[in-house]
């Protein structure tokens, strides 16, 4: 089994992420932590707590609430991409759910401390809790077995032509990330953009008389609506965040390379953008300009994506 930690926004698609991980068989999900992004951090913790009461997740699963901006920067949602109410209009129950009066941080560290098994921090947000953790506590969080993230691309962005709005909405934190010491496996916007269903596939999953099943194709659905008006939209309905959990079962599924990768922070245009370096034999030949730009960690650089998208069906 695979024992993780998420780290969410909450979100459409980290709604559908926290689906995926709660019912698969071989995902164990010790908690969730929330963190200010797509909206601000008291609505991503109801939503995360409306996801799990309609998937009767236990309440042993604890859901704390972490950073409610970023290091830097000042808070900059996405509840425009992500419908009026921040999870595409579909009408979950408010929540009774209990959610931890320990900070985020706190409960990742005692989850770790408590943990027979090395656990992983799978990360779907902007990276402020992951980054507090390893500045707080960098022994507890050296016992991760690594981080696996929704962030960055190694192609274009979306928050700015070249930056990717999770990276982009806290990149002092995401650069404290990729250049930790821990495993760091990123599963970028290019791959995230590419991997979904059909518009066959969630009219089906949306008439079903399940209304887990109907919420699960609205969100999907919701992708396809284009609301921000931007011409050419996803020509996929993308199950977005979860393809970064798919990547825990199903590796194999994936084109995973470890490539030297930098984190832009200085001011200007391209302030949030991962620099991907995917030419050959970089730092082999550091006199002609082929020096390491960055750690190396490991890239999703492509998926079989019907493949994928079946997986999380
Ligand atoms: C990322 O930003 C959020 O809008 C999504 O939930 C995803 O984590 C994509 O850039
Ligand atoms: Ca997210």
């Amino acid at each position: 089994a695979h024992h993780i930690l998420l780290d969410v926004d909450t979100g459409v698609d980290d709604a559908m992420a926290i689906m995926f991980a709660i019912r698969h068989p071989e995902i164990d999900v010790r908690a969730i932590t929330c963190v200010d992004g797509n909206v601000p951090l008291p609505r991503v913790v109801e939503h995360t707590c409306r996801v799990l009461d309609a998937l009767g997740a236990p309440q042993q699963i604890p859901v704390a609430a972490g950073a409610s901006r970023p290091l830097l920067e000042s808070p900059r949602d996405a509840a425009h991409a992500h419908g009026a109410d921040g999870l595409a209009g579909i009408e979950l129950p408010a929540s009774e759910r209990p959610v931890s009066e320990l900070h985020a941080i706190e409960v990742i560290r005692r989850a770790i401390e408590e943990s027979a098994q090395p656990l992983t921090l799978v990360a779907l947000a902007p990276l402020t809790n992951v980054a507090l953790l390893l500045r707080m506590y960098p022994e507890v969080a050296a016992q991760l077995e690594g981080i696996v993230l929704m962030g960055g691309s190694a192609a274009v962005g979306n928050a700015t032509p070249v930056a990717e709005f999770n990276v982009w909405h806290d990149p002092e934190a995401a650069r404290i990330v990729f250049e930790s010491e821990l495993p760091v496996r990123m599963y970028g916007l290019d791959v995230f953009d590419r991997v979904g269903l059909d518009e066959a596939a969630v009219a089906h999953l949306t008439a079903s008389t399940d209304p887990l099943t109907t919420a699960l194709g609205e969100l999907l659905g919701f992708w396809l609506r284009d609301e921000d008006g931007v011409p050419g939209g996803p020509e996929v309905a993308r199950i977005g965040d979860a393809g970064a959990v798919c990547s825990l079962v199903a590796p194999e599924l994936m084109d995973i390379r470890s490539l030297p990768v930098r984190v832009e922070t200085s001011a200007g245009p391209a302030r949030g953008q991962t620099i991907v370096d995917r030419r050959r034999g970089p730092g082999e030949d550091a006199e002609h300009g082929l020096a390491e730009i960055g750690r190396r960690i490991d890239v999703v650089l492509a998926a079989q994506e019907e493949a994928v998208a079946r997986l999380f069906l």
